[in-house]
């Protein structure tokens, strides 16, 4: 859980924006809830290395330097991300680590880096698992653990091999700030969720909550998807201007919990799958051990109901068994149900 640039502030960053959001970060309460990583993605390198072979960063963005962000960073208890490419160059055409992996995780490592980010772009055409292996091996040869977060957009069948490679590996391409973009991410996702788990995770990408493009309806819908599936929770926005009620959404203590469930089972599809309206299940161990289930209307146009089956869904498997079903959100108790449980009227990218 933390908090990255991109989505927001794209190459526009600075040592200000770092500050303030981390800033934001405690100040909200966040960093209590989990939210520790504060990641600086693409542009704060320049193109060239130095004479050394290391990488520069922007000085007109960080006048201090990198290792001055993470002693920011840790003064406040927060972790500090950075970001590469296993390619010649980033996206943004900055230097990027292929062949230097040596010297840079030494460096990361030399300005206090929790986390890598590291991206696909410019790879020469060379096989992902070499140049992702090359870095992880680069990284475990640091002091001191670096979460390894592989950015490879689900190419080359990434859930073969991430898991041995990364903490966690992107399943898609990016995503953008609307609905419709969040949920391609959130479908293709889900399609292995056998091989999330504690230690590595099925990355469909940053959070978009507060920066417009959704209704609050939708970013609670993102939320509770994103949660539901254990993906990475990073968000993406400028956190001094959120609102109260996005506030609450990214602060709910119940949802939380469930992401960050110790069993870590990513939630799969049981009902109406690729359909309008989906019923998405997982058993979590924590708060006295239950199962976790996610209705979510996918319709642009219609309100939508579903009856949820409790042997289908596979939250029993005894006919006519007794549910208790709970609002995660809200902590209320909707009813004890036999059997069966009828989810009616759930509005337009409304989920229950
Ligand atoms: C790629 C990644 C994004 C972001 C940009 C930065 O597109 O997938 O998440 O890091 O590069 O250039």
């Amino acid at each position: 859980m933390g908090w990255n640039t991109w989505n927001k502030y794209n190459c526009q960053i600075s040592e200000d924006i770092i500050k303030s959001n981390a800033d934001e970060i405690v100040n909200l309460g966040l960093d209590k809830l989990g939210y520790v990583y504060v990641n600086i993605d693409d542009c704060w390198q320049i193109k060239d290395r130095d004479a050394q072979n290391h990488v520069q960063y922007d000085k007109t963005k960080f006048p201090n330097g990198m290792k001055a962000i993470g002693d920011y960073l840790h003064s406040k208890n927060l972790k500090f991300g950075i970001y590469s490419s296993a390619g010649t160059m980033t996206c943004q055409q900055r230097a990027g680590s292929l062949d230097f992996e040596t010297i840079d995780a030494a460096d990361y490592y030399a300005w206090g880096v929790d986390y890598l980010k590291y991206d696909n772009c410019y790879n020469q055409g060379r096989k992902a698992v070499e140049r992702y292996t090359k870095m992880r091996d680069a990284l475990l040869a640091q002091p001191k653990q670096i979460y390894y977060s592989i950015c490879n957009w689900g190419e080359e069948d990434t859930w073969k091999w991430a898991k041995d490679i990364g903490n966690s590996w992107r399943t898609t391409g990016d995503i953008s700030n609307s609905w419709s973009s969040m949920r391609v991410n959130y479908l293709q996702s889900s399609q292995h969720p056998e091989i999330a788990g504690p230690g590595g995770w099925n990355d469909p990408d940053m959070l978009e909550i507060g920066n417009g493009g959704m209704s609050l309806v939708e970013e609670k819908s993102h939320f509770a998807l994103w949660a539901f599936v254990k993906s990475p929770l990073i968000l993406g926005c400028d956190l001094t201007k959120l609102s109260t009620d996005q506030i609450a959404i990214i602060s709910n203590q119940n949802i939380i919990k469930l992401n960050q469930d110790s069993l870590g089972q990513q939630a799969k599809c049981v009902q109406g799958c690729n359909g309008n309206i989906e019923v998405y299940q997982a058993y979590h161990n924590d708060l006295g051990g239950y199962y976790g289930l996610l209705v979510v209307n996918w319709s642009d146009w219609f309100s939508q109901s579903i009856e949820i089956d409790f042997l289908v869904a596979g939250v029993t498997n005894k006919a006519n068994d007794t549910c208790k079903l709970v609002d995660l959100w809200t902590g209320q108790v909707i009813g004890t149900f036999t059997s069966k449980y009828y989810a009616s009227g759930i509005a337009i990218h409304d989920h229950l």
